[in-house]
């Protein structure tokens, strides 16, 4: 079932997410739900938080192509619970976006290889490394489950400018 995504300045996602301690149903309803949520709005990437729950889960999927209609079969879904990062270097920059923060795109620097361990929908424990498109991912969707968007990564001058465009466009 598709939910309504959580638009900035939401105050929901400023709150810090709190750990998955039990891999029911109701955590397999939300990771579903969080799927169809992230296809009906276009995203690659998607935090439980971004629809109002407050929970230490997240989504990824990479499309298989760069073609615009490119697919996202749910069995491509990295479904990430409890994550921690055990490893972070280097350096990049890539253009970002968001759906909480639709329409605005901007270049973020990152750390340009991760490695994370994680549970899945189950609760088993998995140690995913990566160092492309996914390791931005994890790290903007992480960001999600601290209460942080990519927005509070910008310049300030970057960030008033962005203000003031938001603002407009919000009236
Ligand atoms: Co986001």
């Amino acid at each position: 079932m598709v939910r309504d995504v959580r638009i900035y300045p939401d105050k929901i996602l400023k709150q810090v997410s709190k750990e998955v301690k039990s891999f029911d149903g109701e955590l397999t309803t939300l990771l579903d739900d969080m799927y169809d949520t992230m296809i009906a709005k276009g995203g690659v990437g998607l935090a439980a938080i971004q629809i109002g729950v407050p929970k230490r889960v997240l989504i990824i999927n990479i499309p298989e192509s760069e073609e615009k209609d490119a697919k996202q079969p749910k069995e491509n879904t990295l479904e990430i619970i409890n994550p921690k990062f055990i490893e972070m270097s280097g350096s990049t920059k890539y253009q970002e976006g968001c759906l909480s923060v639709p329409s605005f795109y901007e270049d973020i620097a990152r750390y340009s290889r991760v490695k994370l361990r994680y549970q899945d929908r189950d609760g088993n424990e998995h140690i995913i490394e990566d160092d492309d498109f996914l390791a931005i991912a994890l790290q903007h969707e992480f960001d999600h489950l601290e209460g942080k968007l990519f927005i509070e990564k910008l310049s300030i001058l970057k960030r008033k400018k962005f203000e003031k465009e938001w603002k407009k466009k919000r009236l």
